[in-house]
């Protein structure tokens, strides 16, 4: 295919720092045309900050970006854009407001020759470039009003405006269906095919070893290597990632549980779920296994109180309890980590302790408010437990690495010490070393006496941290398992609905 093998795009030596930290400290990486290249490394070591100096959003302090043997600087996105270099960024970059199509055209519409916009152009390319990503939605609509995985496709949408010579996905399916992720692995394939770079950021290693020929490894900023995607493992790619091996058992340390904390009885909210019965006991972890879209969230938003149920009952500590709003369900003891942390849980303007206190600053009822040596003190515990990597707490959130942002929200719950802790996808975007330490903390918290749900489409996740799995299809409870006698087998029946056996 490319007979000289000259590379699509080559950094070398890149260095850039950042007030307190060097983001990058003499990195090379190169994209051969066709090629899936990954791009592999904890939260923090400097992946998405490559790849915004790849694509002119950052000026690097030191070293060379190689375009087609070229030396080629890039100023900005406009100009990397000019150069073929397209990144989908891992933070949604859209306008809310506007329309998809309108955001996949963004600074480049199409014009009539009076200068006015030529709509019908626009939307007809928009249209066909939504076809070709199968999307459901028409470009017409506004942004704001897709889902996050819809706002994930306009994203994606835009790379295929233009002739690319190397596309950049930034952790493009922290947000997608199984299905979208199947649509999205098919143009990744297409544009590779066509002869277009890709660099390929995850923590999925199931994903980076089924899309990858080679995988760059980062530490803390710096590089580790490149290997062929063919002659390595996971296991050797999470030692130059972390240092070390992972213990992927659990702990099989007798548990003993307490009193039931948490019981839903009949629990419906129409279209969303029906009919949903189950229990928490302390010390326990239930875990909630099912697809994108079975009801798994809704539920855990009934129970922190942004919605109302139509009929049901719910009993915390053994009393029946109303759950109007977030601030009585924290009243009663009970935390949301939501599964859209950047949306819902942080103020990105806002430093690191004050993200993490937010909730006992403002819900804490009784009391006198907490001193600032109290909240820098919560602050430094989580930081500690979570492994969160940030110069400062002074740190405004929004500038922290992605996998840092989520880890200070769960540090905010964690913070409040709940009687009964919800986790909506707890390691989405999660490196998979912390992503261990997570899972370990859950179980901490359980065996301290907390009552635990994780909410969660991986399997291997809730296989690790719950003593108990719900297995839930289309809003219904289809089968509860004791972690003793679940099987892959029979969870993958569960929550594809099929009740006789006829798994694929
Ligand atoms: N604009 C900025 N100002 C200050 N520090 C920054 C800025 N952008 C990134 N950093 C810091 O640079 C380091 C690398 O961050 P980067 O976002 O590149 O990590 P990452 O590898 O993409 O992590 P993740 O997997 O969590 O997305 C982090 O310590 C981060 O806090
Ligand atoms: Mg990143």
């Amino acid at each position: 295919m490319n007979v000289n093998r000259e590379p699509a795009l080559r950094l070398q030596g890149i260095v850039k720092t950042f007030p307190g930290v060097r983001a990058l400290d003499g990195v090379d990486f190169e994209v051969m045309p066709g090629e899936v290249h990954a791009l592999l490394g904890e939260n923090g070591a400097g992946k998405s900050t490559l790849m915004k100096v790849l694509a002119g959003m950052y000026q690097p302090d030191e070293g060379q970006i190689i375009i087609a043997g070229q030396k080629v600087r890039m100023t900005t996105p406009i100009e990397a854009k000019a150069q073929g270099v397209i990144l989908i960024h891992q933070e949604l970059s859209l306008v809310p407001e506007m329309s998809a199509a309108e955001n996949i055209y963004l600074g480049e519409l199409p014009r009539k020759s009076l200068g006015r916009v030529d709509w019908k152009t626009l939307e007809a390319r928009s249209n066909a470039i939504l076809k070709r990503l199968r999307c459901n939605f028409r470009a017409e609509v506004t942004v704001a009003n897709l889902s996050i995985a819809n706002q994930q496709m306009v994203e994606i949408a835009r790379a295929l405006t233009v002739d690319a010579r190397v596309v950049i996905f930034d952790e493009p399916t922290a947000s997608l269906t199984d299905a979208e992720k199947v649509v999205l692995f098919d143009i990744i394939n297409d544009l590779k095919a066509q002869g277009v770079g890709i660099v390929y950021i995850s923590h999925r290693m199931d994903e980076i070893f089924t899309l990858s020929d080679r995988i760059t490894v980062l530490r803390d900023g710096g590089y580790r290597g490149t290997l062929n995607t063919a002659d390595t493992n996971e296991d050797e790619v999470t030692r130059l990632m972390i240092g070390r091996s992972l213990d992927l058992s659990r702990d099989e340390a007798a548990r003993e549980f307490g009193k039931t904390m948490l019981d839903v009885r009949n629990l419906t909210c129409p279209g969303l779920f029906e009919n949903v019965s189950f229990s928490v006991r302390a010390g326990e972890v239930v875990g909630f296994y099912g697809l994108v879209g079975a009801g798994r969230t809704e539920i855990a938003e009934t129970l922190f109180g942004l919605r109302k149920p139509t009929s049901g009952e719910i009993l915390v500590d053994g009393e029946t309890v109303e759950i109007g709003s977030p601030r009585a369900a924290i009243a009663m003891g009970i935390s949301l980590v939501p599964e859209n942390r950047k949306e819902q849980g942080l103020v990105l303007q806002m430093n690191c302790r004050d993200n993490m206190t937010l909730p006992q600053v403002q819900d804490l009822t009784a009391g006198p408010f907490l001193s600032q040596g109290a909240e820098l003190a919560i602050f430094d515990q989580y930081r500690d437990r979570l492994a969160i990597k940030t110069p400062s707490w002074r740190q405004s959130a929004g500038v922290l690495s992605g996998g840092n942002q989520q880890k200070i929200v769960i540090g905010k719950w964690l913070s409040m010490q709940p009687r009964v802790l919800i986790v909506d996808e707890p390691t989405r975007g999660i490196d998979v070393g912390s992503k261990s330490e997570i899972h370990q903390l859950l179980r901490e918290l359980a065996a301290q006496g907390y009552a635990v749900i994780v909410i969660s489409s991986e399997m291997p996740e809730v296989l690790r941290v719950s003593d108990r799995i719900v297995a839930m299809y289309h809003g219904r409870i289809m089968r509860e398992f004791s972690i003793d006698e679940v099987t892959e087998d029979s969870l993958v029946q569960a929550i594809s609905g099929i009740t006789s056996d006829t798994a694929a």
